[in-house]
């Protein structure tokens, strides 16, 4: 079981959000304001719905800090749900007794959709496996747990990754890289990152920007949703995080789950990605120009997106996610009843975003930083905070140093260099 770790609790319309996140080493600086900052981050961006107009979210750290310093405890944090006050009886946890009963009866009688079971599964969403899966004859029990809400906690926690990660020089952010079809050219994107940050689509080229959401706009008045990319890039990792050795330890394969878990991700590419299936080998694979002052390895470009066999290579970490359009659409698509098994002519509605990727670009970040912390965490160790840098200093340092000049025979780590061993290929 990882040191590092965190599990999310908590339905979209129920009172809170939870998440707590274990193996934080002590002494970390830590403040709700400090996490209030990415939760805003989310909130935000063009083409997103009228439930960011109700909620303004906050996490509440309610254990494992003390006078603002962690304690190495488990860190527990709260996000309440505004909108949970519009829907207390529907979503109340006790039993309901048949008075209740009876008033929600008489709700959904009158027309009122939040106190109507939802039965018409929604195309697109886990409604129908979901309810099939656990039993349930009310979709509601299922697109609680499944909606993007969740994603608050996870950025949430991220927030804490955030601030552990940047007290050992590694900082993540993200950008929007298309949406629609409309995509960010590299020449043009003169935004600095608090520009692109403070844009609508956080987006650091304003030209790509206005025809995305051009996109957006043509979307909304169609009735319908829109998707795109969004890129998370992190600097100052060092070489050698993740592994070779076994597939479970390449933070490659680790990355990918984190953010394909995303609801609505499709894909994930690091680097080129997918482009390098259709170039030379020449044209793709990242010449090392050596060791640099300092002893820093440089590379003459980026393709590989800073991670080679599963292993961190000390360039800039580049991931790629693939948002598809939402799935609630304004105009609804015709799907089925749960119940009758009968087509309908629309699926249900619950008020929707119409394109999300500046947020997804958000979460997808926090996924990262919480993957990293467990890397580094396995990696580097520690109770203390003190423990971690004076670890990963110590590592720094072995790095950068130049190794002794190998004798066959004798090489330092007992591997023995035979004509045999050189002379294969990587198979
Ligand atoms: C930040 C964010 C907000 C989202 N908002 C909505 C939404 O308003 N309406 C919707 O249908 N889907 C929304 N989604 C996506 C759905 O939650 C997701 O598509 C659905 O749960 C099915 O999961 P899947 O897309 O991974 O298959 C959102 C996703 C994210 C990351």
């Amino acid at each position: 079981m990882p040191a590092f770790r965190f599990l999310t609790a908590g339905e979209s319309h129920g009172q809170t959000l939870g998440v707590t996140v274990e193996g934080v080493p002590a002494g970390l600086p830590l403040t709700a304001d400090a996490l209030q900052v990415d939760l805003a981050r989310r909130q935000r961006g063009y083409g997103r719905g009228a439930r960011q107009t109700i909620e303004h979210d906050r996490a509440e750290i309610v254990a494992g800090v003390r006078h603002g310093q962690t304690l190495g405890s488990p860190i527990l944090l709260l996000v309440a749900n505004r909108d949970w006050e519009n829907w207390t009886r529907v979503m109340q946890v006790e039993p309901l007794d048949a008075e209740a009963a009876a008033d929600l009866a008489a709700l959904a009688a009158d027309g009122n959709k939040k106190a109507a079971p939802v039965t018409r599964v929604r195309p697109g969403h886990a409604d129908l496996a979901g309810a099939l899966k656990y039993g349930f004859n009310d979709v509601r029990n299922v697109l609680e747990r499944a909606s993007a809400r969740e994603t608050a906690a996870r950025v949430a926690a991220g927030g804490i990754a955030r601030a552990f990660l940047h007290e050992l020089g590694i900082e993540t952010w993200s950008f929007t890289a298309e949406v629609g079809g409309v995509a960010v050219d590299p020449a043009n994107t003169t935004r600095s990152r608090e520009e692109a940050d403070a844009s609508p689509l956080r987006c650091p080229d304003p030209g790509a920007e206005e025809r995305m959401i051009a996109r957006i706009d043509e979307a909304r008045s169609n009735g319908d949703t829109i998707g795109g990319v969004f890129e998370v890039v992190v600097h100052g990792l060092p070489i050698g995080l993740g592994s070779y050795v076994h597939w479970d330890r390449r933070l490659d394969a680790a990355l990918a789950a984190a953010v394909m878990s995303i609801n609505i991700v499709k894909g994930v590419e690091f680097g080129l990605g997918f482009e390098q299936t259709r170039r030379f080998g020449s044209a793709v694979h990242d010449v090392i120009e050596g060791r640099a002052d300092g002893g820093r390895w440089v590379h003459r470009s980026n393709n590989a997106g800073g991670l080679t066999g599963g292993v961190t290579n000390g360039e800039p970490l580049v991931v790629r996610g693939a948002v598809k359009p939402i799935s609630t659409l304004a105009r609804p698509l015709p799907s089925a009843d749960l119940i009758s098994g009968e087509p309908v002519e629309k699926a249900h509605y619950e008020r929707s975003d119409i394109s999300v990727v500046p947020a997804a670009g958000v979460v997808a970040e926090a996924m990262v930083m919480l993957t990293l912390a467990t890397f580094v965490v396995e990696k580097f160790g520690g109770d203390t905070m003190d423990d971690v840098r004076e670890s990963v200093e110590r590592y720094r340092e072995r790095i950068t140093r130049v190794p002794e000049a190998p004798v066959a025979g004798a090489s330092r780590h007992g591997l023995v260099g035979t004509d045999e061993a050189s002379s294969g290929g990587d198979d």
